[in-house]
């Protein structure tokens, strides 16, 4: 099964919701705002000799329901009013493709955009949604003058093969690269990223007009060895709670009860600051029918 047709944040504005504890989100969207604002500004000050610009459209990819698309937006909108007005042009008017996949809440996204409505209002600007995976064609040839995506491109197609000539497991009681995974892991998990983020790049391409601007942010590290703690902390968290639940013998009633995973996931990470999970999909295999079958898990955030 493919993660685009199963993966998206938790829904609604509730508690849990993506909405409510993207905070993490929040402060990389706030951090990254100049580099939107620079990319626009350059963008107007680079195209300035040709015709005005009628229409400036601008995709948010993997925009989730909210609200760090909003800020995206807000600074999009107000970067373009400053360059024209400062080239003596005319504002174009700002045509936003809200992108994510298909099992977004793209209802709650919209209801939120009513905070653009109040601030810009004399501002000409439309949004709609683009629902699809980033790693096929989204929009038309030669149409895009914009694309952002905060956090959504280091997210892969799938998991990567896993397993030995034998079919057995290579990364046995971990869910991603740990310490004590085979240098095959590492590799499966880079040629997957290799492989998704070439097919993003190529499918980008025809859709971005000549000289258009992109700023993606994804998550990265500074050192080369992905083991350390600043990679895979959260994963070996959440690895060693699922272990310890499969040991108790209780997965059943975890599945049954999700905030139990999230309240021992609390418990685990104590004092530490590490950025929200916001859904994980188990497949559940029953054993006697040999069937599949894959289950939403929804996380609390967890903070500080
Ligand atoms: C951590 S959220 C970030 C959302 C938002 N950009 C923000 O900063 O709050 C990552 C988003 O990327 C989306 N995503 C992951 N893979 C995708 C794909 N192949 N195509 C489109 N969206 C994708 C997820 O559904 C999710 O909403």
């Amino acid at each position: 099964m493919e993660v685009k047709e199963i993966l998206f944040m938790n829904k609604g504005d509730g508690e849990n919701s993506y909405v409510k504890s993207s905070g993490y989100m929040q402060k990389v969207a706030a951090a990254t705002q100049p580099m939107v604002s620079g990319a626009v500004q350059s963008f107007f000050r680079e195209n300035c000799s040709n015709p005005p610009l009628e229409v400036l459209n601008v995709a948010d990819l993997g925009c989730s329901s909210g609200p760090n698309t909003f800020t995206v937006m807000s600074t999009v909108i107000e970067s373009t009013v400053k360059s024209c007005s400062e080239l003596g042009r005319e504002i174009p008017e700002i045509q936003f493709y809200l992108n994510d996949l298909v099992g977004n809440d793209f209802n709650t996204l919209f209801k939120g955009l009513t905070v653009i409505e109040e601030i810009f209002k004399n501002v000409p600007w439309f949004a709609m949604g683009a629902p699809g995976s980033f790693h096929g064609r989204l929009f038309p040839r030669n149409s895009m003058h914009l694309v952002h995506s905060l956090y959504g491109v280091h997210w892969l197609s799938k998991v990567p093969k896993l397993t030995n000539e034998g079919g057995l497991p290579l990364n046995k009681g971990k869910i991603y690269i740990s310490k004590t995974s085979p240098p095959g892991v590492r590799e499966a998990y880079l040629s997957q990223f290799q492989e998704d983020f070439l097919l993003f790049l190529k499918c980008r391409s025809p859709e971005m007009v000549p000289d258009g601007r992109m700023v993606l942010i994804f998550h990265g590290r500074k050192s080369a060895d992905p083991t350390l703690r600043e990679s895979c902390y959260t994963w070996e968290i959440l690895a060693e709670t699922i272990s310890y639940l499969v040991s108790q013998d209780d997965v059943q009633h975890c599945l049954l009860s999700p905030s139990n995973l999230s309240k021992m996931l609390l418990a685990k990470v104590q004092n530490q600051c590490i950025s929200a999970f916001d859904s994980i999909v188990v497949a559940c295999i029953s054993r006697p029918k040999g069937e599949f079958e894959s289950l939403s898990l929804n996380f609390l955030a967890i903070r500080e």
